[in-house]
């Protein structure tokens, strides 16, 4: 998978120029195989690895399947996220396993935006260049596979780890998560795509609904059409080495030893030739695991330890042929990607280029920070703020704000808000920070200040549900550390802050939705996500305006928690006994909402520029849609043109939804400059998922064709 870099806008040519393969290239320094048979360049990697397995021992082949890094996952710098020893005496390496998908986790790492920020850039660029700089890292960590995508879609944003994902659209997940997987394939790592599948929850408290129990309900069209797409991408388009299972149920199988998904599904309809690797602790049973296609299990190696494997083939439970399969698969992957041929990647902090890494950072975040509401109040004007006040309130102003669980990052350094407006305001203008803990206070904090800029955080974690949609649900269970009072009524201190002054703007530093019940009195509304290392300056730049707001939003805001997908019945979430019904179907996110009438706080696609844009001259020629955009403002913006396709319904048993989204394209344009936007469709954009039939099939008649801002500001149609 070679990197085409000369196409790429995204970043600058210096900021390309560093970060990225620092580490010994492969085949620098001769590999580890030696001049065994299979070690002979010029077979393929089904060849050697044949020719490897009949070489290697029953106990030898056993032992390949679990792993053995007892202290996997704990993140301390020397140990690696998992470890699966090779054989010597064949020249087969060691593997080593990194965690993903938001930075490194193995000591200190660049905290990039997470993943839900990368979704906001709607920038397949950005996605590359932050696969290929969490890739790096864990390169330079000594590691040969990263855990990493997240591709899972956003079902309820009640989930734990939904900012982790690229939020509720199947085509927008799909396509950032070729572009971040091709990144990291320009490292030379192995992909390992996650978490496969159906897996949208953590449950209430971690218990009701855990994930650990619970099974997805889920019938063949919502997961061919909503939660397989990103996966099916990821390895056929991709060519992702490996896929993580799940710890949940689908359709009455655990996801690790459920045969439909892994062997009838992804290894032989799809076509995957990579290995299946089990979420840590998520396997439940050896035999099953080892007839239903997983091939392995990296910590803790219980249900794939040696005794376990043996006791299994001994009671003819599984055979020596599934073994002498998953091992294949795991050899097969390493010859693709070339561990053979290179000396391991040294583990050594010194080889990551933190700068270029953490501007990196700062450029995805500014792309991806959300302007949802603004009446002009921004951009700030620099020039006339000079001798005046910004009070900043909230104690998200002054830390790093990040999600909790396996993808949190320990960041090398970090820039917070407070320091990156504090920076870029310069001397002559006053910055003023108050904790503003207690809505009183922050508002004799705001009163003689001229912008009062109230910052609020939520905190989303892996093992747990959000209990509610507003900002502080969630808080109590999970205290981020270093808030001193987590027990912050932070809708009050936003709500006080806005009486007391009207030069107000919001800024939410949150992992997916939250309820916004006073924005109708906020002159501007920032949506910052978990924002990086460099999220603080980010932000700066965005509020002054010395780069126009990227984002758009990848999951729809809802006005009020009984709006969700899912509100209102306990059996499609958060389940009731272990089932979880996934009965809206295809209905997810803004299909829901369109298809319910039910107006959304801010609608999936939405995100303002400081310019505007005028869209004309709408064609369709076969599968080619193409159209006009000109930036009709009085400065350069960021234009996110969407497609979205009405598709027929063939008939009273298959609804369709309204809208779904069939592409985009992150434009800058100068003030008054227009460009040509064309969007090639593909087969699989006009067809639905035959239930009957169990095949892909487009219902023939005519389509409606809608290009807009959002998916609710829809500009031209035909
Ligand atoms: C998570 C995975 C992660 C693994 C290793 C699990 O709890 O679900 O996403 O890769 O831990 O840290």
């Amino acid at each position: 998978m070679s990197r085409d870099i000369s196409r790429r806008t995204f970043l600058t040519a210096s900021v390309l120029a560093v970060g990225v393969g620092a580490a010994s290239p492969a085949g620098a320094s001769p590999g580890r195989c030696g001049d065994h048979p299979w070690c002979a360049p010029g077979l393929s990697p089904d060849e050697r690895a044949n020719l490897l397995l009949r070489e290697l021992t029953l106990p030898e082949k056993i032992s390949l399947l679990g792993g053995d890094e007892l202290g996997g996952g704990a993140g301390f710098p020397g140990t690696h996220t998992g470890t699966g020893h090779g054989v010597e005496r064949v020249g087969m390496p060691t593997v080593r396993y990194g965690d993903g998908p938001i930075g490194a986790r193995q000591g200190n790492g660049t905290a990039m935006p997470a993943t839900i920020a990368l979704a906001a850039t709607f920038d397949p660029d950005a996605a590359f260049h932050y696969g290929a700089t969490v890739a790096n890292e864990i390169k330079c960590k000594g590691n040969d596979v990263v855990f990493g995508p997240t591709v899972d879609i956003v079902r309820t944003p009640l989930a734990g780890r939904m900012f982790e994902g690229f939020g509720e659209d199947p085509y927008l997940t799909s396509r950032l998560g070729v572009a971040w997987i091709n990144g990291a394939h320009g490292e030379g790592l192995i992909v390992c795509v996650k978490h496969f599948a159906a897996y949208n929850q953590e449950g209430v408290l971690g218990v009701v609904g855990s994930r650990m129990t619970y099974n997805a309900v889920v019938d063949q069209r919502t997961l061919r059409e909503i939660h397989l797409p990103p996966f099916e991408a990821a390895v056929r388009e991709a060519g992702a080495g490996a896929v993580m299972g799940s710890y949940n149920r689908l359709n009455g199988q655990y996801a690790c030893e459920n045969q439909w998904l892994l062997n009838d599904l992804l290894k032989h309809e799809w076509g995957f030739p990579g290995y299946t690797i089990a979420d840590y602790a998520a396997t439940r049973n050896t035999a099953n695991s080892l007839t239903n296609g997983l091939d392995f299990e990296p910590w803790p190696a219980l249900v794939y330890s040696p005794p376990a494997i043996s006791a299994a083939l001994a009671t003819s439970q599984a055979s020596t042929a599934d073994v002498d399969d998953h091992v294949r698969r795991i050899l097969r992957t390493m010859f693709a990607h070339g561990l053979f041929g290179r000396p391991p990647f040294p583990d050594d902090d010194a080889l990551i280029d933190q700068d270029g890494h953490l501007a990196t950072a700062t450029r995805i975040a500014e792309q991806g920070i959300t302007l949802l509401a603004n009446d002009g109040l921004l951009p700030l004007d620099a020039n006339s703020l000079q001798g005046k006040k910004i009070a900043l309130i909230g104690d998200a102003a002054d830390r790093f704000v990040q999600g909790g669980g396996s993808s949190s990052v320990t960041p090398f350094t970090f820039v917070t808000p407070r320091h990156g407006i504090e920076q870029r305001a310069g001397s002559e203008i006053t910055v003023a920070y108050h904790p503003g803990r207690v809505p009183e206070a922050a508002a004799a904090a705001v009163r003689d200040a001229d912008i009062a800029v109230v910052f609020a955080a939520d905190l989303q974690s892996e093992f747990v549900d959000k209990t509610g949609l507003d900002i502080d649900a969630g808080l109590l269970s999970f205290p981020p550390p270093g808030t001193g009072n987590p027990f912050v009524d932070q809708d009050a201190v936003i709500a006080a802050v806005l009486a007391a002054n009207p030069n107000t703007v919001v800024v939410l530093e949150t992992g997916g939705p939250v309820l916004t019940p006073w924005r109708h009195r906020a002159r501007a509304l920032v949506q910052a996500w978990y924002p990086g290392a460099g999220g603080g300056a980010a932000l700066a730049r965005v509020l002054f305006g010395d780069v126009d707001p990227g984002g758009r939003l990848p999951v729809t805001f809802p006005e009020r928690e009984a709006d969700l997908p899912t509100a209102g019945d306990p059996e499609m979430y958060p389940g009731v006994g272990e089932d979880v019904h996934y009965k809206e179907g295809v209905f997810v996110g803004y299909r829901h909402y369109d298809a319910a009438g039910i107006e959304p706080a801010f609608p999936f696609g939405h995100g303002l520029s400081y310019t505007t844009f005028d869209y004309r001259d709408l064609r369709v020629d076969g599968m080619s849609v193409s159209f006009s955009v000109t930036n009709t403002g009085r400065r350069r913006g960021f234009a996110v043109p969407q497609l979205y396709l009405g598709l027929l319904s063939p008939g009273p048993g298959v609804r369709q939804p309204p809208k779904q989204l069939k592409g985009f394209r992150k434009i800058s344009l100068a003030a008054g400059e227009t460009t040509r936007v064309t969007f090639a469709l593909t087969e699989r954009d006009l067809s639905y998922w035959d239930e009957t039939r169990g095949t892909w099939r487009i219902s023939p008649g005519r389509y409606t064709v809608m290009v807009g801002d959002s998916s609710r500001d829809i500009r031209l149609s035909t």
